[in-house]
């Protein structure tokens, strides 16, 4: 009976967990769309490099809003109604974007769906962790950063199949059709339970109770009341007590966690992420079309990619993977400036080496940097300061991020003649030319490689109290 109890629950447990993951689902596509919709955006308004660097930014610039004030709203109104809320907005945005009627509206629309996405960046792993039962609370957190990565790889595929050359407004439909998946995340959580330790907190014990009931193992009920309450308690001190993560002893832990997130962005994930279609038809490709396509590739070898560091992360390490990343991404990295310095000589054969060495790029991002920064911070700051630690880590990351993509096409026009413009069919002679900006970030990785020798700490399979001991030794990051 009790067994019979235990699978149900489990069932239920998983369900909850993916239609909230539907969050960062919405988060991944809301990010990726802008690169498919880019080549169309220039064809349509014959946007200038800077506007459309801002039109793409400014997601970002809405996501540092959004996270900066999701914590205090989900505490106020509750995790459910916040995430209900933010689907509305992600609804909203994705009709004002395509319905936009000026680069300046665009940009402003991204606005408003980047604060969604800062809010559900937060608040749907904390609905995430506090619905999961202890045993496979891991396991179903991690899950969120897949779903950032398939919710990119939905947004490729979906660019591909609305880019219509023959149409330069195709751009409209890739936008509006952000809506559905904002749809299914409004229905879906309508039906699901706020947190029970968002209505303990709030003095509902009898109702978090029951919703408890439901989820937790039926023999584990009040272990995990309990627990809520103690959690409860030291996060209350917490408040008072913020200032202790200035203090010396989390200095390491506070640089680990601004500095990850720093190599994270200035390898220059996003520079795929967001302007693949953009560097292929530098490269060659003739029309956004058959750029869409390739980029689609670099999407499905992300998701795998992540899926593999899924496996790997427990069993290798975090310092390993860390270095073995970072190793390969400055290669490739180093590889592609090389091959696009030498553009004019490699001819039409550009196109496949650039495609090859991306997508070895994004393939040793994907196993190390990218679920490594979540989960590094999610990890090594004591209880007390935890959401304040991972709220500047995940800060960090948005501000990071929204200047690498601010400056990645002004750094590949730096190398190239002034004037020109990039055309979606390679017309424009010179062409801009990326090489500068990836020897850049190569340059970074090997930055990045020497700090991490001292600062990356392996916590594979030590507790999180044995870390925070660590610290209050007094002892390096590398000693652990
Ligand atoms: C990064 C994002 C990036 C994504 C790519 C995440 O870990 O934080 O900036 O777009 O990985 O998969």
């Amino acid at each position: 009976m009790a067994n019979k109890e235990n699978k149900q629950n489990m069932a239920l447990v998983i369900v909850i967990a993916a239609v909230a993951s539907t969050g960062g689902l919405l988060f991944g596509f809301d990010t990726g769309v802008i690169s498919g919709a880019l080549p169309f955006l220039r064809e349509s308004w014959g946007l200038s490099t800077g506007q459309e660097e801002w039109v793409t930014t400014a997601a970002l610039i809405g996501a540092v809003i959004g996270a900066l004030s999701s914590g205090r709203i989900a505490d106020n109104f509750g995790r459910k109604k916040v995430i209900l809320a933010t689907s509305i907005i992600f609804a909203a945005g994705s009709i004002l974007t395509g319905a936009a009627t000026s680069p300046t509206f665009l940009a402003l629309s991204r606005i408003v769906i980047g604060i969604a996405i800062g809010i559900s960046s937060f608040t749907v792993p904390l609905y995430i962790s506090e619905i999961s039962p202890t045993k496979i609370r891991g396991a179903l957190v991690s899950s969120f950063q897949l779903m950032i990565t398939i919710g990119i790889l939905v947004s490729y595929f979906s660019d591909h199949a609305f880019a219509d050359e023959a149409n330069p407004f195709s751009w409209r439909w890739m936008f509006y059709v952000g809506v559905f998946p904002a749809l299914i995340l409004f229905i879906g959580m309508i039906f699901l339970p706020e947190t029970p330790r968002f209505l303990i907190g709030k003095g509902k014990d009898k109702k978090g109770r029951k919703i408890l009931a439901r989820l937790e193992e039926p023999a584990l009920v009040e272990e995990a009341i309990q627990k809520i309450k103690e959690d409860i308690r030291r996060d209350e001190l917490a408040e008072t007590n913020w200032t202790e993560i200035f203090k010396p002893w989390l200095r390491n832990a506070l640089f680990i966690a601004i500095g990850i997130m720093f190599v994270q962005q200035f390898v220059g994930i996003n520079t795929i992420i967001y302007y693949a279609p953009t560097v292929f038809i530098i490269a060659g490709f003739s029309g956004a079309k058959a750029a869409i396509a390739a980029t689609i590739i670099v999407g499905v070898v992300n998701v795998l990619a992540t899926v593999l560091s899924m496996f790997l992360i427990d069993k290798l390490g975090r310092r390993k993977l860390y270095f073995i990343g970072l190793s390969g991404m400055a290669v490739s990295l180093a590889a592609l400036g090389t091959f696009f310095l030498f553009k004019d000589s490699l001819g039409p054969s550009l196109k496949y080496i650039t495609v090859g060495s991306i997508l070895v790029y994004i393939l040793f991002f994907a196993i190390s940097l990218g679920p490594l920064g979540w989960l590094i911070i999610s990890e090594i700051f004591p209880l007390k300061v935890r959401g304040l630690g991972m709220s500047i880590g995940s800060l960090s990351n948005w501000l990071f991020n929204a200047i690498v993509t601010f400056t990645f096409l002004k750094l590949a026009w730096l190398f190239t003649a002034p004037g020109m413009e990039i055309t979606n069919h390679g017309a424009a002679t010179p062409d801009p030319n990326p090489a500068g900006a990836f020897y850049v970030y190569a340059v970074i990785a090997i930055i990045g490689i020497i700090w991490g020798i001292k600062y990356i700490p392996e916590t594979k399979g030590i507790t999180l109290e044995e870390i925070e001991q660590h610290w209050r030794d007094g002892k390096a990051p590398n000693e652990l």
